[in-house]
């Protein structure tokens, strides 16, 4: 099949390069005339594990524009894979989807065969139907469902292993409404070996959410649990050892430590929980998971004084900066809490991270530009008797603890072992 993706930012990426391994062409469509240019070069605006590779793999089978009328006419389907960022009070900003569905909508009035418009983006349930679907009609002067398809299919994917996740899901969600759609998104996904799980719209969009504040969920909820242990001197990972083996509960994602952070968990949280306030539905629990998963740096830091009781003047070494290993994104890096009290209380910071060193400057200018950052994790534990573990990269496993007091965040074992003074978050 032919299929034109709508923002070739991570997802869009990922997902476009999953259906060109899969065997279809595809159109990479995006506004910044930079990252089409790339994309024309082969080469990947994002990274992403293998995803380069794939790109100089299938070279001949994908390319990239800004021109909407060229990605609609010369496809059979398009995935809107734009942005849904949050806005100040955590609901989500769906301009770039609006544009989008706009300029699709201008292109689709000029379409004579029969197209498929699938939103990609993470939209809170109604939004297809309530915003996508009038603007496509209007800009069209078609309509949906019958003139050309409409549907919603959420992405699952985790950054760092994301194209193994698109083609080995652990399921793919269809939000469709008319049978023409359906046959073309199962045709599509059909090299898939996974279980299709076929719903109207806005339930699609609702699992999408569900998902994520259930894991969420998980990981304060094994915080919150987590904090009582340390408290009573309990390990609460062997007690999510024993825990996790009763099948109805599983053993994944069921670390505590120093809590979530990344593009999605805080976000889509915070959307659900604004969604759930406007129909007039207080989300006591998703506001609680929110407010563990902000704790925990707090928590950190309040281990860290019962060794160091006084900051101001002292030199604490950091390692980590990304919200997780192997990758260099630091949106929402619980790193950056952490550094922030430290700075406020007269800490003088190193900090080292094998990634994430130059996005942390520039995403937290007022943190990241006080603190120094170096070269080696070695260079930490020379230049700092104190450290504190914020993100496990497995690096982390090979250093020198020795005559060092640690406080982590994310259970590094060598730490544990071979550290003067060590403390857990939560064990
Ligand atoms: C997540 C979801 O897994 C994915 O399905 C969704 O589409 C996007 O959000 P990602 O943000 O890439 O993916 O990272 P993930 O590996 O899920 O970790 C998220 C955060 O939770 C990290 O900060 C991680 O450190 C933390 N975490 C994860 C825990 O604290 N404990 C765990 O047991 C697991």
């Amino acid at each position: 099949m032919r299929v034109s993706i709508i923002g070739s930012g991570y997802v869009g990426m990922i997902t476009g390069m999953g259906f060109v391994k899969l065997g279809n062409e595809v159109i990479f469509l995006d506004v910044d005339e930079e990252k089409v240019q790339m994309i024309n070069e082969g080469r990947a605006p994002i990274y992403e594990e293998g995803l380069e590779e794939l790109m100089t793999e299938y070279r001949e089978k994908y390319r990239a524009t800004n021109d909407y009328r060229e990605a609609i006419l010369n496809s059979d389907v398009t995935f809107i894979c734009v942005g849904t960022p949050s806005r100040e009070d955590g609901s989500i900003d769906l301009r770039f989807v609006e544009s989008a569905s706009k300029e699709i909508g201008k292109a689709l009035g000029d379409k004579e065969d029969f197209h498929v418009v699938v939103v990609k983006s993470t939209v809170v349930p109604g939004t297809t139907e309530g915003v996508v679907k009038p603007i496509l009609e209007e800009q069209s002067g078609k309509m949906a469902f019958k003139d050309f398809g409409l549907a919603m299919n959420p992405e699952f994917l985790r950054e760092g292993v994301a194209l193994k996740d698109f083609l080995n899901p652990d399921r793919i969600v269809l939000g469709v409404k008319d049978e023409r759609t359906k046959d073309v998104l199962e045709k599509l996904y059909s090299p898939i070996d996974a279980p299709k799980v076929v719903t109207d719209i806005k339930t699609a969009e609702m699992i999408k959410y569900a998902s994520n504040a259930f894991l969420a969920t998980k990981i304060s909820f094994a915080n919150e649990i987590g904090n009582i242990c340390k408290k009573l001197g309990i390990d609460s990972w062997k007690v999510f050892e024993g825990v996790g083996l009763d099948h109805r509960i599983s053993p994944h994602f069921f670390r505590s430590g120093l809590g979530f952070g990344g593009s999605c968990f805080p976000k889509d949280v915070k959307a659900i929980i604004k969604k759930a306030e406007e129909v007039g539905e207080e989300p006591v629990l998703l506001k609680a998971v929110i407010e563990v998963n902000e704790r925990q740096p707090i928590k950190l830091i309040e281990l860290l004084k019962r060794h160091v009781p006084e900051l101001k003047g002292r030199k604490i070494g950091v390692l980590g900066l990304a919200f997780k290993p192997n990758t260099d994104d630091v949106r929402e890096t619980r790193a950056y809490p952490v550094i922030r009290r430290l700075l406020e209380e007269g800490a003088e910071v190193i900090a080292y991270d094998p990634k994430a060193m130059r996005n942390f400057r520039k995403f937290y200018p007022d943190v990241g530009e006080r603190i120094d950052y170096a070269e080696s994790p070695r260079e930490i534990l020379e230049k700092a008797k104190v450290v504190l573990i914020l993100t496990e990269w497995p690096e982390f496993e090979w250093l020198d603890y020795s005559k060092k007091i640690v406080i982590d965040g994310r259970r590094i074992q060598r730490a544990e072992r071979t550290a003067e003074v060590y403390e857990g978050l939560c064990w």
